[in-house]
């Protein structure tokens, strides 16, 4: 799909305005295919056009996935009035128009979260139906019973009645831990989940989405970009644990 050579770069480059893209073209320090361009109307192909900038390609991502480990104390939300917002966090390079965290971790929940401006790998990543499963690290307020297992396979029942999909619980290495994988994303799930199992949550970190695992080594606050090929394969990727993450 062609575009306008001033909105290829002012997507592509952060913190670039219209009018700033403009002072650019006029004072010919753009180039298109080695030649200096000063029309921003000019309709160019972004998938082949050699663009650039005082010399500088500008490379074209038609969408952005980025990989953030969430903090906790921080909103999923693309503004806020009252706290600080995950999109604050991104570091100058990777901000631009349009992105939005994909689903939403709990301003107490850490971990891995995408942020995205491709909203149809977000409507099939959140959808039931496409069965990408989210995996979270549980720190419990007390054990939970014997066959709190069994209740999360056959679905449990919420406070509210509401009956979850299947899901699995794997005890963690000490009575106070666990792991919970899900393939559907309610309001609180797994704090209501582990509440109607008899339990509290004290601590909450997704650690996988799909085949998507939190890299090991990426502080809290940080995020890292992917490329679209490895997103999409990673988080439609069936395979829990994947070699080849990769390495930041
Ligand atoms: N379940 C919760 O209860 N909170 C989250 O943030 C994510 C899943």
């Amino acid at each position: 799909m062609r575009m306008r050579l001033d909105k290829f770069i002012s997507g592509q480059l952060p913190g670039m305005t219209r009018s700033r893209v403009r002072e650019l073209l006029r004072s010919k320090r753009v180039t298109l295919d080695g030649v200096p361009a000063t029309n921003g109307q000019l309709k160019i192909d972004p998938e082949t056009a050699a663009v650039a900038v005082d010399g500088e390609p500008v490379p074209y991502r038609r969408f952005l996935y980025i990989v953030m480990n969430k903090p906790s104390g921080v909103v999923t939300a693309v503004r806020d009035s009252l706290s600080q917002t995950v999109m604050e966090l991104l570091p100058e390079k990777l901000r631009r128009q349009g992105l939005f965290p994909a689903g939403r971790l709990d301003k107490d929940t850490e971990g891995l979260l995408l942020i995205t401006d491709d909203g149809e790998l977000c409507h099939r990543m959140l959808s039931p139906g496409a069965h990408v499963e989210k995996e979270y690290a549980v720190g419990l307020s007390k054990p939970l019973p014997k066959d709190a297992a069994g209740l999360f396979k056959s679905g449990i029942v919420l406070e509210d009645g509401t009956r979850c999909r299947p899901a699995e619980l794997i005890p963690g290495g000490d009575p106070l831990s666990c792991r919970v994988l899900l393939t559907e994303g309610r309001y609180h799930q797994v704090k209501r989940m582990i509440a109607a199992a008899g339990s509290g949550v004290t601590s909450l970190k997704r650690v996988r989405i799909g085949g998507l695992l939190l890299p090991e080594g990426l502080p809290s606050g940080e995020s890292i970009e992917l490329e679209e090929a490895v997103a999409k394969a990673l988080i439609f990727s069936k395979n829990r644990h994947i070699d080849g993450f990769p390495s930041i």
